[in-house]
């Protein structure tokens, strides 16, 4: 069992791996954590596939160098789909990948009809079609490809509200009724989305469980890490924004939640 208190590097294009950070920080509570927020890069779900990769490629490596962590988790469904393969093939540290949770969804969903809500780029993306491919096993799945709820989520934390109606037309292709079966479960396929299930569950049309991979993630990260001594000290966080931004007071104070 190593000694010291492990180190995990905890990376998105924004603040939607938070939603992923804070039950990792549940898990192990004497890790330390560094946040990298590639904001200069932000939203990764609108760009091309080629340069999108080698910008994680590049943003990780330098992180790595600098940090030395003992695991990386890519919190960041558009970039885990894409880019994983490329960072296992040239890092050696462990990778944990965020990437849509379609085969418990399709598992628990009553009526088997499902949508995954990811971004423009997730959800086209050949690796989500592969998922459904080997685990939908008969079950519906509707692909919901958003450009506008990630910067959403980041407006809400930096405490700037977004109108109900623009949430709304952004979730209403999920929420499929034919052939006497409904949806009955939505994949949160992006990070970011968790920081809206309240605003999604107030404006649905129906009642749907809304599927935030979050704690299998933090598990999985968990048992990758293995039992180590208690930290003397509590666990530290930091956080670092790819554009040098300081946050404005409202993010700070959101922040500082988190435990930033
Ligand atoms: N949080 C990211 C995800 O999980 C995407 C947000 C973006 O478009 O940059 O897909």
């Amino acid at each position: 069992m190593p000694n010291a208190p492990a180190t995990i590097l905890v990376f998105d294009s924004g603040l939607g791996g938070l939603t992923v950070f804070r039950e990792i920080a549940v898990a192990l509570p004497g890790a330390h954590f560094v946040y990298v927020a590639d904001d200069a890069g932000f939203p990764y779900g609108n760009q091309s596939e080629a340069a999108l990769i080698a910008r994680v490629a590049e943003v990780i490596g330098t992180a790595i160098s600098t940090h030395q962590p003992d695991l990386v988790v890519v919190a960041c469904n558009t970039a885990s789909t894409m880019a994983l393969t490329e960072l296992r093939a040239r890092y050696s540290v462990p990778f944990v990948g965020t990437v849509p949770a379609i085969k418990p969804a399709c598992a628990q969903s009553k009526t088997k009809r499902i949508a995954v809500l990811g971004t423009q780029a997730t959800v086209t993306r050949e690796y989500t079609r592969a998922l459904i491919r080997e685990f939908a096993g008969g079950c519906d799945v509707g692909l919901v490809g958003s450009s506008h709820l990630a910067s959403f989520a980041e407006a809400e934390l930096a405490g700037t509200p977004v109108a109900d109606a623009a949430i709304k037309a952004e979730i209403a292709s999920c929420f499929v009724d034919t052939d006497a079966r409904r949806t009955d479960t939505v994949v949160l396929a992006c990070t970011h989305y968790p920081l809206l299930t309240d605003r999604f569950r107030a404006v649905a049309p129906w009642p749907v469980d809304w599927l935030d991979p979050a704690a299998a993630i933090a598990r999985r990260v968990a048992d990758l890490i293995g039992p180590r001594p208690r930290a003397a000290a509590p666990a530290s966080a930091h956080i670092e924004f790819t554009s040098g931004r300081k946050p404005s007071p409202a993010l700070a104070k959101a922040l500082s939640g988190y435990g930033f």
